[in-house]
């Protein structure tokens, strides 16, 4: 289904991740909990990975930048996301969207999909 050739691998201390989430820019990251989709040398696609060593893993913020979206990078991103849990041994993936039609797919593939509740983002003073 891949429609364009993309990279998956973890972003670089160099590279900027703002253009796939500038609300959290002003945050430090492990970069090894991001995955994101390389496209002739530029992220076209990102997500984060909070795995605490639980077997269930928190996997959010998918994003593809606009031009390149639905043409299959998201697919391939969890895809590759999915396989390295899977690996691990991590049993359940935990998400969140506040788009329906992701909910929809998710479902497809064989998730539960139920309403989520508040999202509380709480700084720590
Ligand atoms: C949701 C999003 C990541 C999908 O990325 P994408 O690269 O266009 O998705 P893909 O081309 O890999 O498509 C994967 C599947 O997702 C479906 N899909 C789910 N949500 C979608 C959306 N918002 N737009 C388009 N396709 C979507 C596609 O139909 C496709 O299904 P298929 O495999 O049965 O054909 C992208 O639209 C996006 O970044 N949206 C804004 C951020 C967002 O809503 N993130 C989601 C939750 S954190």
């Amino acid at each position: 289904m891949l429609k364009v050739p993309v990279i998956i691998r973890h972003p670089r201390p160099d590279e900027s991740l703002t253009p796939l989430w500038p609300s959290l820019e002003k945050y430090g990251w492990n970069l090894d909990g991001i995955w994101v989709a390389e496209h002739e040398g530029a992220i076209v696609g990102g997500v984060i990975v909070w795995d605490a060593g639980h077997d269930i893993v928190r996997v959010d913020n998918l994003h593809v930048i606009e031009d390149y979206r639905t043409r299959g990078v998201a697919y391939v991103l969890l895809d590759a996301v999915v396989k390295t849990l899977h690996d691990k041994g991590r049993r359940v993936i935990l998400s969140t969207t506040q788009d329906i039609r992701m909910a929809y797919w998710a479902q497809k593939k064989g998730a539960a999909v139920g309403v989520a509740a508040h999202l509380i983002w709480w700084e720590i003073a």
